[in-house]
């Protein structure tokens, strides 16, 4: 098992190259069965789970290749085996994915169900009702649903809730459809955005997303395209947050300020100072931050992806600040592990209580995901003596070069 050793550091200063967004990438890459032919996808980042879709799409049949430091050339055959095995989606659950693009393209997918994870219970539920309406049906056995579907057909799709996946499932799936599809109460996540972008690149007739109405007109057909993938706004935000805690002055390059107004509305409450640059952002920080309250909330609100950096962040924050978790149930398993580095953090059902300290202290401590992970070694910037956090590998699943990145802006963090 890989471990980050961090030691206290700051003030950060210089620039940190913004990788693409993992969570746009993943649903680009299944986007690509949609249609035969050769697609590029450009800012590509290096991290695993880019690896474990690209193993999903090679065990479907397809081809995926590097070509270039941040270039994925991917070749769709004219068929492929619609079924993803449950040692990837078990890996990855963002695999679900696939199932949207495969029944509308082939008519039936056989994917393995994703379990729970340290988040809660993660149900599909309102993936599969929208698919449903659409015309698919579904059964169960052995751990794996069974969908078929002969064309399928456009309805008006009302989501319980703006569900990324969902809504990412129901697009995919509709813009092959015949006829008109609406999506309603749809996630507005600038992913979802990027997505139908693509799409709409390779022919098909997406228009509103971004906003919480999508209207789909079904195509008969779509060719494959070249895309540049976004900048990932919460490796923004954990830098944001880095120099949030470490103090300093930093630029993101690449980063895309309209991406996360939230983040840099509460950062400039809790006295950093952001500013969108030509190419990117800017940010200094003080000494010490002020403690302030965050509750999140589907985009545009606080991403829960943003949640462990704002815990670490009051951690060493002058004052008291609640947490509020709005969007999944469990999610608070590095808490414990903050605790551990003297963190003075109470968790009461889906909030937690975070009264800051002037520094932490330095500890062996475990990821438990990809955010939390990145926000321990965060912590660990204002933590006196050495903190040693195991499980790095679940760091590699969404950042590129994290330790790279950090010790070039002068940060005291190695990897072994
Ligand atoms: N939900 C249901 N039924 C469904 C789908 C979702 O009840 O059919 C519930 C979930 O259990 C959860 C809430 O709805 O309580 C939100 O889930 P959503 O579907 O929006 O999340 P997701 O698509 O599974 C994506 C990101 C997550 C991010 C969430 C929320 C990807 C690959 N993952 O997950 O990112 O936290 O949206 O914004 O896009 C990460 O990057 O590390 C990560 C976990």
């Amino acid at each position: 098992m890989s471990r980050i050793l961090v030691r206290p550091s700051g003030p950060l200063a210089g620039t940190v190259p913004i990788s693409g967004a993992k969570n746009s990438v993943l649903k680009l890459m299944a986007a690509t069965v949609l249609a035969e032919g050769r697609h590029v996808l450009h800012n590509v980042p290096n991290i695993l789970d880019v690896d474990s879709m690209s193993e999903l799409l090679r065990s479907m049949g397809m081809s995926v290749e590097r070509t270039g430091g941040h270039d994925l050339t991917i070749d769709r055959p004219a068929v492929v085996t619609p079924e993803a095995p449950y040692e990837l989606v078990e890996r990855m659950r963002a695999s679900i994915v696939v199932l949207g693009p495969l029944l509308a393209r082939f008519g039936q997918a056989r994917v393995a169900l994703p379990g729970g994870d340290d988040f809660g219970p993660r149900p599909i539920d309102m993936h599969l009702k929208g698919l449903e309406q659409l015309g698919a049906t579904f059964s169960f056995a052995h751990g794996y649903i069974e969908a078929r579907a002969d064309r399928l057909t456009g309805a008006n799709i009302l989501l319980e809730y703006p569900s990324v996946g969902a809504t990412e499932n129901a697009l995919m799936a509709a813009v092959l459809a015949k006829g008109v599809t609406v999506i309603d109460n749809a996630a507005r996540e600038p992913e979802i955005a990027d997505l139908a972008s693509f799409l709409n690149r390779m022919g098909a007739q997406v228009l509103g997303a971004g906003s919480s109405t999508i209207q789909v007109e079904g195509v008969d057909d779509l060719t494959a395209v070249e895309h540049t993938v976004i900048p990932d706004r919460i490796e923004a935000a954990t830098f944001l947050a880095a120099v949030g805690v470490a103090g300093g002055e930093l630029t993101l390059q690449g980063a895309r300020a309209d991406h996360m107004d939230m983040f840099i509305e509460k950062a400039a409450e809790m006295g950093m100072r952001v500013s969108p640059t030509a190419d990117g952002l800017w940010a200094l920080a003080p000494e010490r931050l002020r403690a302030v309250d965050v509750a999140t909330l589907p985009y545009p609100g606080i991403a829960t992806d943003y949640k462990p950096l704002f815990v670490a962040l009051l951690a060493v924050a002058d004052g008291v600040g609640i947490v509020t978790e709005n969007i999944f149930s469990g999610r608070f398993r590095y808490v414990d592990e903050l605790v551990r580095m003297g963190a003075d953090v109470r968790t009461d059902a889906h909030h937690v209580v975070v009264r800051g300290r002037a520094q932490l202290s330095g500890a062996p401590v475990r990821a438990p995901d990809i955010r939390a992970g990145a926000a321990l070694v965060v912590a660990g910037l204002r933590a006196e003596g050495q903190t040693e956090v195991l499980g790095a590998e679940h760091i590699d699943r969404g950042y590129e070069g994290f330790v790279e990145k950090l010790a070039a802006v002068g940060a005291d963090v190695t990897r072994d």
